[in-house]
Protein backbone atom coordinates (compact mmCIF):
# COMPACT_ATOMS: atom_id res chain seq x y z
CA UNK A 1 0.00 0.00 0.00
CA UNK A 2 1.03 3.32 -1.23
CA UNK A 3 1.27 6.33 2.29
CA UNK A 4 -0.53 9.14 1.27
CA UNK A 5 0.88 12.68 2.73
CA UNK A 6 -1.36 15.17 5.32
CA UNK A 7 -1.16 18.61 6.41
CA UNK A 8 -1.61 20.36 10.04
CA UNK A 9 -5.31 21.36 8.97
CA UNK A 10 -6.26 17.61 8.27
CA UNK A 11 -7.86 17.17 11.84
CA UNK A 12 -11.48 18.34 13.36
CA UNK A 13 -10.55 20.35 16.52
CA UNK A 14 -12.97 22.77 18.05
CA UNK A 15 -11.94 26.03 17.54
CA UNK A 16 -9.38 25.76 14.71
CA UNK A 17 -8.43 28.68 13.30
CA UNK A 18 -7.05 27.16 9.79
CA UNK A 19 -9.61 28.92 8.14
CA UNK A 20 -8.61 32.52 9.90
CA UNK A 21 -4.99 32.32 8.98
CA UNK A 22 -5.46 35.00 6.28
CA UNK A 23 -7.30 37.29 8.22
CA UNK A 24 -4.79 36.70 11.42
CA UNK A 25 -1.69 36.94 9.03
CA UNK A 26 -2.75 40.40 7.18
CA UNK A 27 -3.24 41.83 10.83
CA UNK A 28 0.39 40.57 11.85
CA UNK A 29 1.61 41.86 8.65
CA UNK A 30 0.24 45.07 8.46
CA UNK A 31 1.10 45.93 12.34
CA UNK A 32 3.38 44.22 13.67
CA UNK A 33 6.59 44.78 11.23
CA UNK A 34 9.21 42.55 11.03
CA UNK A 35 9.58 40.32 13.78
CA UNK A 36 11.75 37.21 14.64
CA UNK A 37 9.65 35.03 17.11
CA UNK A 38 6.34 34.01 17.24
CA UNK A 39 4.65 32.16 20.31
CA UNK A 40 1.22 30.20 20.51
CA UNK A 41 0.69 29.87 23.97
CA UNK A 42 -2.91 27.89 23.59
CA UNK A 43 -1.72 26.23 20.03
CA UNK A 44 -4.29 23.42 19.43
CA UNK A 45 -3.17 22.35 16.39
CA UNK A 46 -0.76 24.52 15.84
CA UNK A 47 -2.57 26.01 12.85
CA UNK A 48 -2.18 29.51 13.69
CA UNK A 49 1.89 29.14 14.40
CA UNK A 50 2.42 26.93 11.02
CA UNK A 51 2.08 30.35 9.45
CA UNK A 52 4.57 31.63 11.17
CA UNK A 53 7.16 28.60 10.40
CA UNK A 54 10.45 30.34 9.15
CA UNK A 55 10.39 32.66 12.46
CA UNK A 56 11.27 30.97 15.88
CA UNK A 57 8.57 29.44 17.47
CA UNK A 58 7.35 28.76 20.26
CA UNK A 59 4.04 26.58 21.40
CA UNK A 60 2.55 25.19 24.05
CA UNK A 61 -1.07 23.29 25.25
CA UNK A 62 -2.37 22.17 27.95
CA UNK A 63 -3.38 18.89 26.75
CA UNK A 64 -0.19 16.31 25.84
CA UNK A 65 -1.93 15.24 22.55
CA UNK A 66 -1.70 18.67 21.02
CA UNK A 67 1.71 19.27 22.71
CA UNK A 68 2.85 15.53 20.53
CA UNK A 69 1.57 17.38 17.17
CA UNK A 70 3.00 20.24 17.93
CA UNK A 71 6.21 18.50 18.43
CA UNK A 72 5.57 16.57 14.80
CA UNK A 73 4.87 19.93 13.21
CA UNK A 74 7.66 22.06 15.18
CA UNK A 75 10.47 20.76 16.65
CA UNK A 76 14.01 21.60 15.53
CA UNK A 77 14.80 18.01 15.72
CA UNK A 78 15.28 16.07 12.21
CA UNK A 79 13.12 12.74 11.05
CA UNK A 80 13.98 10.38 8.41
CA UNK A 81 11.41 10.47 6.05
CA UNK A 82 11.47 6.91 4.46
CA UNK A 83 11.82 5.07 7.75
CA UNK A 84 8.63 6.67 9.15
CA UNK A 85 7.19 6.62 5.53
CA UNK A 86 8.11 2.35 5.86
CA UNK A 87 6.60 2.21 9.65
CA UNK A 88 3.71 3.43 8.43
CA UNK A 89 3.09 1.33 5.67
CA UNK A 90 3.21 -1.67 7.68
CA UNK A 91 1.13 -0.42 9.92
CA UNK A 92 -1.79 0.39 7.15
CA UNK A 93 -1.15 -3.33 6.35
CA UNK A 94 -1.41 -4.95 9.52
CA UNK A 95 -4.60 -6.89 10.57
CA UNK A 96 -4.88 -7.18 14.37
CA UNK A 97 -7.36 -8.86 16.27
CA UNK A 98 -5.39 -9.39 20.00
CA UNK A 99 -7.23 -7.77 23.21
CA UNK A 100 -5.44 -4.87 24.36
CA UNK A 101 -6.25 -1.51 26.02
CA UNK A 102 -8.47 -0.44 23.44
CA UNK A 103 -10.31 -3.36 22.41
CA UNK A 104 -11.79 -4.24 26.21
CA UNK A 105 -12.56 -0.27 26.68
CA UNK A 106 -13.86 1.05 23.32
CA UNK A 107 -14.83 -2.26 21.10
CA UNK A 108 -18.16 -0.74 19.15
CA UNK A 109 -18.16 2.63 20.53
CA UNK A 110 -16.11 5.38 18.66
CA UNK A 111 -14.53 2.57 16.83
CA UNK A 112 -14.95 -1.64 15.86
CA UNK A 113 -13.83 -4.04 17.53
CA UNK A 114 -10.97 -5.02 15.33
CA UNK A 115 -9.96 -1.42 14.27
CA UNK A 116 -9.56 -0.41 18.29
CA UNK A 117 -7.22 -3.85 18.48
CA UNK A 118 -5.56 -2.10 15.82
CA UNK A 119 -5.18 1.30 17.13
CA UNK A 120 -4.04 -0.75 20.79
CA UNK A 121 -1.42 -2.49 18.36
CA UNK A 122 0.13 0.52 16.63
CA UNK A 123 -0.24 2.47 19.65
CA UNK A 124 1.99 0.10 22.18
CA UNK A 125 4.58 -0.50 19.24
CA UNK A 126 5.21 3.25 18.52
CA UNK A 127 6.19 2.87 22.23
CA UNK A 128 8.52 0.29 21.73
CA UNK A 129 10.12 1.75 19.33
CA UNK A 130 10.78 4.99 20.85
CA UNK A 131 12.44 2.64 24.43
CA UNK A 132 13.98 0.49 22.20
CA UNK A 133 15.61 4.30 20.36
CA UNK A 134 14.78 2.96 16.79
CA UNK A 135 12.67 6.65 15.93
CA UNK A 136 13.94 9.78 17.97
CA UNK A 137 11.77 12.13 19.66
CA UNK A 138 9.97 13.92 16.49
CA UNK A 139 9.70 10.56 15.01
CA UNK A 140 7.82 9.52 17.73
CA UNK A 141 5.70 12.44 17.56
CA UNK A 142 4.95 12.35 14.19
CA UNK A 143 3.87 8.90 14.13
CA UNK A 144 1.56 9.57 16.95
CA UNK A 145 0.38 12.37 15.35
CA UNK A 146 -0.33 10.05 12.46
CA UNK A 147 -2.52 8.04 14.18
CA UNK A 148 -4.28 10.08 16.03
CA UNK A 149 -5.05 12.05 12.70
CA UNK A 150 -6.13 8.68 10.90
CA UNK A 151 -8.56 8.07 14.27
CA UNK A 152 -10.10 11.61 14.24
CA UNK A 153 -10.74 10.31 10.33
CA UNK A 154 -13.03 7.86 11.16
CA UNK A 155 -14.14 7.88 14.38
CA UNK A 156 -18.14 7.61 14.97
CA UNK A 157 -18.76 10.98 16.84
CA UNK A 158 -19.38 14.42 15.17
CA UNK A 159 -16.33 15.78 15.59
CA UNK A 160 -15.32 15.17 19.30
CA UNK A 161 -15.76 12.43 22.21
CA UNK A 162 -18.43 13.30 23.96
CA UNK A 163 -20.73 11.03 22.96
CA UNK A 164 -20.56 8.29 20.27
CA UNK A 165 -23.56 7.63 17.79
CA UNK A 166 -25.60 4.05 17.96
CA UNK A 167 -27.11 2.20 15.24
CA UNK A 168 -24.13 3.16 12.98
CA UNK A 169 -22.12 0.01 11.22
CA UNK A 170 -18.81 0.28 12.30
CA UNK A 171 -17.75 -2.83 9.98
CA UNK A 172 -16.90 -0.45 7.01
CA UNK A 173 -14.16 1.62 9.21
CA UNK A 174 -10.77 1.52 7.95
CA UNK A 175 -7.52 3.12 9.48
CA UNK A 176 -5.50 4.62 7.41
CA UNK A 177 -2.40 6.18 8.56
CA UNK A 178 -0.64 9.07 6.51
CA UNK A 179 2.96 10.43 6.41
CA UNK A 180 2.65 14.34 8.04
CA UNK A 181 4.10 16.85 5.50
CA UNK A 182 6.36 18.37 8.09
CA UNK A 183 9.05 20.57 7.39
CA UNK A 184 12.45 20.08 7.97
CA UNK A 185 15.54 22.14 8.90
CA UNK A 186 13.31 24.06 11.47
CA UNK A 187 14.82 26.84 13.61
CA UNK A 188 17.31 25.23 16.11
CA UNK A 189 15.72 27.59 19.06
CA UNK A 190 11.57 26.54 18.50
CA UNK A 191 10.43 24.75 21.47
CA UNK A 192 7.15 22.75 22.07
CA UNK A 193 5.45 23.01 25.61
CA UNK A 194 2.89 20.99 27.58
CA UNK A 195 1.73 22.93 30.20
CA UNK A 196 -0.39 26.10 32.12
CA UNK A 197 -0.16 29.26 29.47
CA UNK A 198 0.33 30.77 33.07
CA UNK A 199 3.06 28.92 34.08
CA UNK A 200 4.99 29.15 31.17
CA UNK A 201 4.06 32.92 30.55
CA UNK A 202 6.86 34.20 33.08
CA UNK A 203 9.88 31.84 31.56
CA UNK A 204 9.39 33.17 27.91
CA UNK A 205 10.47 36.38 25.69
CA UNK A 206 8.93 36.37 22.11
CA UNK A 207 8.31 39.27 20.18
CA UNK A 208 4.66 38.54 19.26
CA UNK A 209 2.31 36.11 21.40
CA UNK A 210 -0.76 34.97 20.37
CA UNK A 211 -3.35 33.98 23.00
CA UNK A 212 -6.67 31.79 21.79
CA UNK A 213 -7.94 30.48 24.73
CA UNK A 214 -11.00 28.05 25.12
CA UNK A 215 -14.23 30.74 24.80
CA UNK A 216 -16.59 29.00 26.38
CA UNK A 217 -17.40 26.73 29.28
CA UNK A 218 -16.67 23.66 27.40
CA UNK A 219 -13.49 21.85 28.18
CA UNK A 220 -10.88 20.22 25.46
CA UNK A 221 -10.30 17.41 27.83
CA UNK A 222 -13.79 16.64 27.41
CA UNK A 223 -14.29 16.86 23.65
CA UNK A 224 -11.06 15.09 22.75
CA UNK A 225 -10.24 12.80 25.66
CA UNK A 226 -9.83 9.48 23.81
CA UNK A 227 -7.23 11.43 21.90
CA UNK A 228 -5.29 12.62 25.16
CA UNK A 229 -5.95 8.89 26.60
CA UNK A 230 -3.94 7.23 23.63
CA UNK A 231 -2.01 10.13 23.21
CA UNK A 232 -0.69 9.78 26.72
CA UNK A 233 -0.87 5.73 26.83
CA UNK A 234 -1.24 5.53 30.72
CA UNK A 235 -4.15 3.11 30.06
CA UNK A 236 -6.61 4.78 32.76
CA UNK A 237 -9.86 2.95 33.83
CA UNK A 238 -12.57 4.74 31.83
CA UNK A 239 -16.27 5.78 32.89
CA UNK A 240 -19.87 6.32 31.78
CA UNK A 241 -21.25 5.96 28.88
CA UNK A 242 -18.57 8.26 26.72
CA UNK A 243 -15.76 6.25 28.25
CA UNK A 244 -14.12 9.50 30.18
CA UNK A 245 -10.79 9.13 31.85
CA UNK A 246 -10.29 11.15 34.92
CA UNK A 247 -9.53 14.68 33.33
CA UNK A 248 -9.12 16.23 36.69
CA UNK A 249 -5.67 18.03 36.19
CA UNK A 250 -6.36 18.87 32.20
CA UNK A 251 -9.62 21.44 33.84
CA UNK A 252 -8.82 24.73 31.89
CA UNK A 253 -9.38 27.79 33.97
CA UNK A 254 -10.37 29.75 31.00
CA UNK A 255 -13.34 27.34 31.08
CA UNK A 256 -14.62 28.71 34.29
CA UNK A 257 -15.73 31.77 36.21
CA UNK A 258 -11.85 32.73 37.01
CA UNK A 259 -11.20 32.98 33.53
CA UNK A 260 -11.04 36.66 33.55
CA UNK A 261 -8.63 36.81 36.72
CA UNK A 262 -6.50 34.26 34.29
CA UNK A 263 -5.94 36.31 31.41
CA UNK A 264 -5.53 39.18 33.48
CA UNK A 265 -2.66 37.38 35.37
CA UNK A 266 -1.63 35.65 32.04
CA UNK A 267 -1.19 39.22 30.06
CA UNK A 268 0.74 41.10 32.72
CA UNK A 269 3.34 38.57 33.13
CA UNK A 270 3.92 38.19 28.99
CA UNK A 271 7.20 39.79 28.55
CA UNK A 272 6.34 40.59 24.14
CA UNK A 273 6.43 43.17 22.03
CA UNK A 274 2.93 42.16 21.23
CA UNK A 275 0.15 40.46 22.26
CA UNK A 276 -2.54 39.45 19.77
CA UNK A 277 -5.90 37.89 21.32
CA UNK A 278 -8.34 36.25 19.22
CA UNK A 279 -11.81 36.04 21.07
CA UNK A 280 -15.74 35.92 19.41
CA UNK A 281 -18.14 37.94 20.01
CA UNK A 282 -20.84 35.15 21.28
CA UNK A 283 -20.94 36.52 24.82
CA UNK A 284 -24.77 36.11 26.31
CA UNK A 285 -25.98 35.08 23.05
CA UNK A 286 -25.69 32.03 22.68
CA UNK A 287 -27.03 29.53 24.51
CA UNK A 288 -25.29 29.13 28.39
CA UNK A 289 -22.35 26.93 27.24
CA UNK A 290 -21.49 28.57 24.35
CA UNK A 291 -21.68 32.26 26.16
CA UNK A 292 -18.10 33.63 26.46
CA UNK A 293 -16.59 33.84 29.79
CA UNK A 294 -14.68 37.08 29.22
CA UNK A 295 -16.27 40.00 28.45
CA UNK A 296 -14.70 42.62 25.62
CA UNK A 297 -14.35 45.51 29.00
CA UNK A 298 -12.29 42.71 30.66
CA UNK A 299 -10.41 41.85 27.89
CA UNK A 300 -9.58 45.50 26.86
CA UNK A 301 -8.96 46.49 30.65
CA UNK A 302 -6.38 43.45 30.72
CA UNK A 303 -4.70 44.47 27.98
CA UNK A 304 -5.05 48.25 28.31
CA UNK A 305 -2.17 48.11 31.14
CA UNK A 306 0.10 46.85 28.88
CA UNK A 307 -0.33 49.17 25.68
CA UNK A 308 -1.84 50.66 23.03
CA UNK A 309 -4.50 48.46 22.00
CA UNK A 310 -6.29 47.86 18.38
CA UNK A 311 -9.61 45.75 17.72
CA UNK A 312 -9.79 43.87 14.30
CA UNK A 313 -13.21 41.89 13.32
CA UNK A 314 -14.23 39.43 10.46
CA UNK A 315 -17.46 37.47 9.77
CA UNK A 316 -16.83 33.89 10.94
CA UNK A 317 -18.55 30.85 11.63
CA UNK A 318 -20.49 30.51 15.15
CA UNK A 319 -17.88 28.85 17.56
CA UNK A 320 -21.00 27.26 19.53
CA UNK A 321 -21.63 23.99 21.06
CA UNK A 322 -25.66 23.62 20.94
CA UNK A 323 -27.86 24.41 18.26
CA UNK A 324 -27.45 28.50 17.99
CA UNK A 325 -27.88 29.55 14.17
CA UNK A 326 -26.83 32.79 14.71
CA UNK A 327 -25.23 34.46 12.05
CA UNK A 328 -23.78 37.84 13.06
CA UNK A 329 -21.10 36.32 14.91
CA UNK A 330 -17.53 38.05 14.62
CA UNK A 331 -14.30 36.46 15.24
CA UNK A 332 -12.43 39.22 16.75
CA UNK A 333 -8.63 39.91 17.30
CA UNK A 334 -7.32 42.45 20.16
CA UNK A 335 -3.84 43.85 19.16
CA UNK A 336 -1.89 45.04 22.16
CA UNK A 337 1.27 47.33 21.47
CA UNK A 338 3.32 46.78 24.61
CA UNK A 339 4.71 49.72 25.96
C1 LIG B 1 -9.48 27.70 20.93
S1 LIG B 1 -8.37 26.34 21.17
C2 LIG B 1 -6.96 26.82 20.22
C3 LIG B 1 -7.13 26.46 18.77
C4 LIG B 1 -5.88 26.73 17.96
N1 LIG B 1 -5.62 28.14 17.79
C5 LIG B 1 -6.00 26.05 16.61
O1 LIG B 1 -6.01 26.76 15.57
O2 LIG B 1 -6.05 24.82 16.56
C6 LIG B 1 -7.81 26.57 22.82
C7 LIG B 1 -6.70 25.62 23.27
O3 LIG B 1 -6.23 26.03 24.55
C8 LIG B 1 -5.87 24.87 25.28
N2 LIG B 1 -5.88 25.29 26.70
C9 LIG B 1 -6.94 25.48 27.51
N3 LIG B 1 -6.54 25.95 28.70
C10 LIG B 1 -5.20 26.07 28.65
C11 LIG B 1 -4.22 26.52 29.58
N4 LIG B 1 -4.56 26.95 30.79
N5 LIG B 1 -2.92 26.49 29.18
C12 LIG B 1 -2.58 26.05 27.95
N6 LIG B 1 -3.47 25.61 27.04
C13 LIG B 1 -4.77 25.63 27.38
C14 LIG B 1 -6.90 23.83 24.89
O4 LIG B 1 -6.43 22.51 25.10
C15 LIG B 1 -7.12 24.16 23.41
O5 LIG B 1 -6.31 23.37 22.58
Amino acid sequence: MSVQTTKINNRRYLGNKYKLLPFITKTVTEHCGDFTSFTDIFAGTGAVASAYINKQLTTNDILFSNYISNTAWFSPENYDWDKLVSFISEYNDYNSIEENYMTKNFSDTYFSHDICSKIGFIREDIEDKKNSKIINNREYAILLTSLLYAMDRIANTCGHYDAWRRNVDLSTQVLEMRMLAAEKNLNTNNLCFNTDSNELASIIKSDVVYLDPPYNSRQYCDAYHLVENVARWQKPEVFGVAKKMDRTPLKSKYCTQSAPKAFDDLISKLDARYILVSYNNMENKGNERSNARISDEEILASLKKRGKVQIFSEEYKAFTTGKSDRSDNQERLFLCKCQ
